[in-house]
């Protein structure tokens, strides 16, 4: 059967390269982005594939009424939701000791409080239809390892894991599963305006590299797919080894 899968934060990086591999394995994508041309960009460019169909919705997936637009497109056009991709995210860089509350409230709020309401209205959707789903976040190594400046985004990320745990319990009934995606450094928009970034992280990755888009779109899309029927409640890592691996004194 056709799946429907509902994206946010898609318009570029990685939750793009999510949205191009789902259309491939023949999903329907809603796809939603803040920015507005940024979305009709994307729908633009996957809608080019010549693959499933393509919609957009563009806005704050961590307010409430974008959320229920989100939801309600799509099951206005296509009468359900299968998958859904929380992968809108912030990062909002500081000291700790002078990090100021309206940033630590913002990468909260789009991080954390986006994910929990989205991923509580679709649940709900899922559960009425009664046909089980497939729920993906996505975290970050900074949620396992200690990262300068990240304090506050390292947490809302280690946050949202607890909640695909958690909600185990509340979904595994109704045949909803939900796990969450890890990337390591990971070459996007967001990352590579600084022009020493793949060489930088080259030279700490043990895979020799930081991850492409399409690196973290191909776990993805196996989380999502039938094939991980019987996974749910886990975190996949998927940073070329960086996380396996602690400072030597030898090095
Ligand atoms: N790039 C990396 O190295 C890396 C590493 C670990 C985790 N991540 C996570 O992966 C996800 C995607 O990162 P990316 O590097 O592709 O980022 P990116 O900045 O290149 O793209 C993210 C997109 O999300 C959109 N967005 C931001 N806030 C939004 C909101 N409130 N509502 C809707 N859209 C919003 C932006 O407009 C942007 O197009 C994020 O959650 C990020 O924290 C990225």
């Amino acid at each position: 059967m056709e799946k429907v899968a509902l994206l946010t934060g898609a318009g570029q990086g990685i939750g793009l390269a999510i949205a191009r591999k789902l259309l491939e394995c023949g999903s329907h994508i809603v796809l939603n982005d803040m920015g507005k041309s940024l979305t009709q960009e994307a729908v633009a460019h996957l809608s080019r594939l010549g693959k499933g169909s393509v919609i957009g919705c563009s806005g704050d997936a961590a307010k409430q009424e974008v959320i229920d637009e989100m939801v309600q497109l799509a099951l206005q056009r296509h009468g359900q939701i299968d998958q859904l991709v929380c992968n809108a995210g912030i990062t909002l860089f500081g000291n700790f000791l002078d990090y100021s509350r309206a940033d630590f409230m913002e990468v909260t709020r789009v991080n954390q409080a986006g994910t929990f309401f989205l991923t509580q209205a679709v649940s709900q959707v899922m559960k009425k239809q009664d046909l089980g789903g497939a729920i993906l976040f996505t975290s970050s190594v900074t949620a396992h390892q200690s990262h300068e400046h990240l304090a506050a985004y390292a947490m809302s990320k280690a946050a949202i894991e607890m909640l695909a745990k958690n909600l185990v319990l509340e979904l595994a009934p109704f045949g909803i599963r939900i796990n969450t995606v890890a990337p390591g450094a990971t070459l996007t928009e967001r990352t590579t305006s600084d022009p020493a970034y793949a060489s930088t992280w080259s030279k700490i990755t043990p895979l020799g590299r930081p991850a492409f888009p399409e690196d973290i779109a191909e776990a993805a899309s196996f989380l999502l797919s039938d094939a991980a029927r019987h996974i749910t409640g886990q975190t996949l890592i998927i940073d070329g080894g960086w996380t396996a691996i602690s400072p030597s004194p030898y090095a």
